[in-house]
């Protein structure tokens, strides 16, 4: 059977069994507290769906999104990030984890990371699913990372082509042409 996307790159059992790891970790960093976690949309959701459950009820987990696009995608991104959607709730004081599922230039982060900032979280770190190869890169410091992957464009498990493959259970490469 013809695949919808290209190559396997991540089954759904390593994505799986890699975001059990990562919650395991957040958990213990964030042992007897709570904590904010804000997805960028859109593609963070279905991470950010997994990921939350795979941290420990005994954390108090509060769920934010803010929605971002970059001028330029796909093509020369130019850097530039607008907001399109802001969070709901105040992050002053807060411990804030924002995930992201991949960091491409780190362009998209790295606005996020300083708008948040400008709010007086107590804490802010980043998980992404994804870190990809990028000679365009911005500086981020990221906390918690899934997968480093080559300089591939990726579908699947949140990530998308013109807004389709989101669906995929599995990380695949994109066929060219
Ligand atoms: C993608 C991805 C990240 C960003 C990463 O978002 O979800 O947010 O690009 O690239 P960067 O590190 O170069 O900024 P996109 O703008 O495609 O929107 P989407 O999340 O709605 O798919």
């Amino acid at each position: 059977m013809k695949p919808a996307a290209g190559s396997l790159l991540i089954s759904e059992a390593d994505i799986q069994r890699r975001i059990t790891e990562i919650g395991a970790k957040i958990s213990e960093d964030y042992k007897g507290g709570s904590l904010t976690v804000v997805g960028i949309l859109k593609g963070s959701f279905i991470f950010i769906a997994d990921l939350i459950r795979r941290i420990d009820p005994s954390i108090l987990v509060e769920v934010e999104f803010i929605t971002a696009s970059s001028y330029g995608k796909g093509t020369v991104s130019s850097g530039e990030v607008r907001i399109e959607q802001d969070l709901s709730v105040p992050i002053a004081g807060k411990d804030v984890l924002l995930v992201e599922d991949i960091m491409d230039s780190g362009s998209t982060l790295n606005a996020v990371h300083k708008l948040l900032t400008s709010r007086g979280p107590r804490s802010l770190r980043i998980a992404t699913l994804l870190e990809k190869e990028s000679s365009r890169r911005q500086p981020v410091a990221l906390d918690y990372v899934g997968f480093r992957i080559e300089n591939v464009f990726v579908v699947g498990y949140g990530l998308d082509f013109a807004q389709h493959y989101r669906n995929l259970k599995e990380i695949r490469i994109l066929d060219a042409g």
